[in-house]
């Protein structure tokens, strides 16, 4: 797991953006792994920058969100779809139907699931997974108990997250309890995970997935069993870990020819 210590969400969002830039200029059929929440969002604009300064292209590009919530109205402005077109996939050149994202409001969910997984081993696995992460140590909505081998499903929400997500929504009411989620499995199937987090209130989950023992109660320390982890945190997110200074000089001191 690399863990990188950045001064600013800025020079976080700079650095995922060359990971994705990378992937897009070099290979002929991408696959992205995109998240929601507000983690992502500079990146995002990031992205679109390069792609109306740059040219950077993402026509060739297929994406596949992680999560949605179950059984909004489809144009709630919350629904992750929505979400994702609105921040993403409308600035961008992707081709008709290369986003993809859950079904919450599947009548047959489970069913809906297991299409989904088989429509990203169709495209080729994902090659590059952004990743945030909850206050409980979630990634994607895998919660605490999480199977640490699961694959896309149904889970209901903890308090914790429906609290967490509020701000997004009018009231605590409104937050939905169920979502569609991949699993700890799918995501870890993924060949790049790329982890962004910031914020004090990110420290003590951060400290856990690098520095804890793996365990369901802190899903996203199952990334420690993954051989490609790139940890992308501010100075905050970053206050709870033991090893910081270790990360810091290893940073800084990598040799040129070595990619995140
Ligand atoms: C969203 C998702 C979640 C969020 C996490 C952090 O698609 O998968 O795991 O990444 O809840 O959310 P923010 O970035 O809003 O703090």
């Amino acid at each position: 797991m690399e863990v990188v210590i950045c001064s600013s969400e800025q020079q976080i969002a700079a650095i995922a953006a060359d990971v994705f830039e990378t992937l897009l200029r070099t290979s002929t059929n991408p696959v992205l792994g995109v998240a929601t929440g507000s983690s992502p969002v500079l990146i995002y604009d990031e992205l679109v920058r390069r792609h109306v300064e740059k040219g950077l292209s993402f026509a060739h590009a297929k994406a596949f969100m992680l999560d949605e919530y179950v059984g909004l109205p489809i144009d709630h402005p919350e629904r992750y779809r929505n979400v994702i077109e609105r921040q993403l996939a409308s600035r961008l050149d992707f081709a008709p139907g290369a986003v993809q994202g859950p079904d919450g409001n599947a009548v047959d969910l489970p069913a809906a699931c297991g299409a989904y997984e088989e429509m990203i081993v169709d495209a080729g696995g994902v090659d590059v997974q952004l990743l945030g992460i909850g206050t409980d140590g979630h990634i994607a909505f895998n919660e605490p108990a999480s199977s640490l081998a699961s694959r896309t499903r149904v889970k209901m929400l903890t308090e914790q997250t429906r609290v967490d997500n509020a701000r997004f929504f009018d009231s605590l009411e409104q937050v939905p309890h169920y979502c569609v989620t991949q699993g700890l499995g799918t995501i870890m199937d993924a060949a790049h995970l790329l982890l962004v987090a910031n914020g004090p209130a990110k420290a003590e989950a951060v400290a856990q997935l690098v520095e804890g023992p793996i365990s369901a109660m802190w899903p996203a320390t199952v990334m420690q069993w993954h051989p490609h982890v790139t940890v992308l945190l501010d100075e905050a997110a970053a206050a709870g870990l033991r090893l910081a200074d270790y990360y810091r000089d290893a940073f800084t001191n990598k040799p040129s020819w070595q990619g995140l």
